[in-house]
């Protein structure tokens, strides 16, 4: 099978190159990202020696060079990682999430329509966010979203991956494309641009700098492993059902503040690092997955305990200086 694999030089969707890449030899993957300042081309440099993976630069933005791209690849499946991510940069600048996350999806939907008159695409999938479903209360740790849950999101980030799910389904119901979508927990593991809570906060800690936690640090997220997230996906691709949407969560609920504490601890640094700052706008306060769904169907279940897996993480990042170094050379890309 042909894979068009979007905004795979980003961390959720390198970590999935990385993995299929070697466990499919017989597949071959064609990364589009258009290396946006979140894109890297280092976390996929090393995938160019094999001989199933091309790098393509591309803007999922723009609909003629995604038709030409699958005139040209005639591609079976579609993973549509390519997004921006930040919900605070989606607060300052919530025309880039419109353009990117709802009108770029749509244009990956319009290219699998368009190609009906030539051959099928197999699945088109949308990796999806739990902040679709917004928050819930941090004294009610008996509820959690399931995928019947209301979509409420909060900021202009998870509004944009809204609609992209909606068009999604909508395409599915209305022109029949095979399709499906998984909403997933918050990632951490390596390649992660330093914009995020783990990344930034090893960052800052190696640089002795101070670590910025919003409001009181308590608001809650469940973690995941970017592998486990990523095997859910290779799973859904294979083996789901076409219109379906599954829930992938970490099982493993920590406040920021616990996370932060965490890190410092592992890496011997003083809490003394943490700074206090004043809350986003519209914090989400808890977010809490119920993934049995993925689990009865698929078999799927995260296995990565978080705290080994955030040591692992930690010694990533320690062990490929190289790389963080090339970003600190882009700091005011990074502006954090
Ligand atoms: N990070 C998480 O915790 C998390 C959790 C659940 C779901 N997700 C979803 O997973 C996906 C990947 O997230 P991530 O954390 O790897 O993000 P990221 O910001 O690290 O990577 C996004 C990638 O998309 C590329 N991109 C952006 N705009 C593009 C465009 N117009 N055309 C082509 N490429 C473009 C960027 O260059 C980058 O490589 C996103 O859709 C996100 O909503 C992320």
């Amino acid at each position: 099978m042909k894979f068009l694999v979007t905004g795979g030089a980003g961390f959720i969707g390198s970590n999935f190159l990385h993995y299929m890449v070697r466990k499919y030899p017989e597949d071959y993957f064609v990364c589009v990202d258009s290396l946006t300042y979140a894109g890297n081309y280092d976390n996929i440099v090393t995938l160019e020696t094999y001989d199933n993976f091309k790098f393509v630069y591309g803007d999922i933005r723009n609909a003629d060079e995604i038709n030409s791209l699958f005139l040209r690849e005639k591609f079976d499946v579609v993973v549509n990682f390519a997004a921006e991510t930040h919900v605070d940069t989606s607060i300052k600048n919530p025309n880039a999430f419109l353009e990117t996350n709802v009108l770029g999806t749509v244009n990956l939907l319009n290219s699998v329509k368009k190609m009906e008159t030539i051959y099928k695409v197999k699945r088109f999938h949308q990796v999806s966010t739990d902040e679709v479903y917004g928050d819930l209360p941090l004294d009610r740790t008996d509820l959690s979203f399931d995928e019947n849950s209301p979509l409420h999101p909060s900021s202009p980030y998870s509004a944009s991956k809204t609609s992209a799910d909606l068009f999604v389904l909508a395409y599915a119901r209305t022109y029949k494309i095979p399709v499906t979508i998984s909403r997933c927990s918050n990632n951490y593991g390596a390649y992660q641009f330093p914009e995020k809570l783990i990344p930034l906060t090893i960052l800052r800690a190696l640089n002795n700098e101070k670590i910025p936690i919003y409001g009181n640090g308590k608001n809650v997220r469940d973690w995941i492993h970017v592998k486990d997230h990523n095997i859910g996906v290779d799973m859904i691709i294979r083996h789901g059902k076409n219109g379906e949407v599954y829930n992938l969560g970490g099982n493993s609920e920590k406040e920021n503040i616990e996370v932060v504490k965490s890190i410092l601890k592992i890496l011997n640094k003083s809490e003394d690092l943490i700074e206090y700052v004043s809350d986003r706008k519209g914090h989400d306060l808890r977010y809490s997955m119920n993934y049995n769904k993925a689990k009865m169907m698929l078999g799927w279940e995260p296995k990565i305990d978080f705290k080994a897996g955030l040591k692992e993480t930690i010694n990533w990042y320690l062990n490929n200086k190289k790389w963080l170094e090339n970003l600190e050379n882009r700091k005011s890309d990074i502006n954090v």
